[in-house]
């Protein structure tokens, strides 16, 4: 198979999808690699590393035409969906239900959309998710605590405290992956802190793992608005699969929110736990409503690209040399979780999740 690895375009996005090292793993069958020139640099992996483990490095264009299989983090930028062709398999994050302008150019370009954020591992889990999910919620923390700062807009409080002045509160919703590293991290430099989650189960088993700091509670809807009025930062990191993210914290509650408090939507890339977030871009993080600073960068890991590249770049190989060396019809039979990664086919909506966020469109499942 003809396999392209693309330079990402999305505003300050220095991730790439394929290290040099995992190449070697990916030319054991009989595949050609295209490398666009300096896909690799933004996360230190230059040209020559690549040539050097026998890919070739060629332009954009020819990338793309040629490629049977491209293999990329982000979702096709407006600028690049003129270069897709049709039966081409696109494999990387696609984030369809937040955006209906994209899930119309890629259904009319008639690629595959293979989608990293709905591929479903034995356990019911997100392999293709889960490293940058924990890098996400790591990093929500670091911007919550940049942005609590004075200079930066916020209300001034240290998250840590200090002895004998109470530490800053964090509230977390959604105990994912994303909310389990957030507490570990906001856990360990002292901060008061309490995760919410619809999911009993899943609270039980993070009541037993995660520093004595950190509370577990059921989010009811009261329970949500007490900790979202006392929250110093408040991370939303809810996921239901495939699907918008629910609309949690209505502009009446934001309002009742401590001035100078940072919400870090982390969900925004599903459309946004807040009825007032946005998607805003490495470049310009932040804005401010009723008071409450608003962090809302759908591409967070992009911040830390040789960390997020080495993770998300291990955490793809498998998959994508099943992929590479079986063709699409075997990878998609191989497992129910391995056909969950499948959200266009055809010029068709595959994934029913996806189809009812989008009625209108054309959908086959
Ligand atoms: N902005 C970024 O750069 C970035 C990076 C990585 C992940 N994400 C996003 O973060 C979100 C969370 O990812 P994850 O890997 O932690 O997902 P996950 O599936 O591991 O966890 C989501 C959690 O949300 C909970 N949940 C669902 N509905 C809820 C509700 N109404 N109230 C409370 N909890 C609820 C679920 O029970 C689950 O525990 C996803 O939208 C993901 O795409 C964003």
């Amino acid at each position: 198979m003809i396999i392209g690895v693309p330079r990402e375009t999305k505003k300050n996005e220095f991730r790439v999808a394929v290290t040099p090292d995992g190449l070697k793993s990916l030319l054991h069958g009989s595949h050609e690699i295209l490398i666009e020139e300096g896909a690799g640099a933004g996360s230190g992996y230059l040209d020559d590393e690549y040539r050097d483990k026998g890919a070739r490095v060629v332009s954009r264009e020819e990338l793309f035409s040629r490629a049977e299989l491209i293999v990329k983090v982000k979702e096709p930028q407006p600028e690049e969906f003129s270069l897709l062709r049709p039966g081409q398999i696109v494999f990387g994050y696609f984030h369809l239900a937040a955006s209906e302008e994209l899930t119309r150019a890629c259904l009319d370009a008639g690629i595959v959309a293979l989608a990293f954020e709905t591929l479903e591992g034995p356990r019911g889990d997100l392999p293709l998710l889960a490293p940058m999910s924990a890098i996400a919620g790591r990093l929500s923390i670091q911007v919550g605590a940049h942005f609590l700062e004075k200079a930066h807009g916020g209300s001034g409080v240290l998250l840590g405290g200090v002895p004998g002045v109470t530490p800053g509160h964090v509230t977390i919703i959604g105990a994912g992956v994303v909310g389990e590293n957030a507490a570990r991290i906001a856990a360990g430099i002292g901060a008061d802190v309490v995760i919410l989650d619809v999911d009993g189960a899943r609270l039980s088993e993070l009541a037993g793992k995660l520093p004595p700091n950190v509370r577990t509670l059921y989010s009811s809807e009261g329970a949500l608005e007490q900790e979202a009025e006392r929250a110093d930062l408040l991370v939303a990191a809810v996921y239901l699969r495939g699907r918008r993210a629910p609309k949690l914290i209505e502009r009446a509650l934001l309002s009742r929110m401590r001035a100078g408090s940072v919400l870090c939507d982390v969900c925004v890339d599903q459309g946004g736990a807040a009825e007032t977030s946005r998607p805003t871009t490495h470049e310009n993080p932040v804005f401010v409503v009723d008071g409450v600073t608003h962090y809302c960068v759908a591409n967070m890991p992009g911040a830390v690209p040789r960390t997020s590249t080495n993770a998300l770049a291990a955490a793809v190989l498998p998959s994508l040399r099943q992929l590479a060396d079986a063709g699409l019809e075997a990878f998609l039979a191989r497992s129910p979780g391995q056909q969950k990664a499948l959200n266009l086919a055809r010029g068709a909506i595959m994934n029913p999740d996806v189809a009812a966020t989008f009625p209108a469109l054309p959908a086959a499942c």
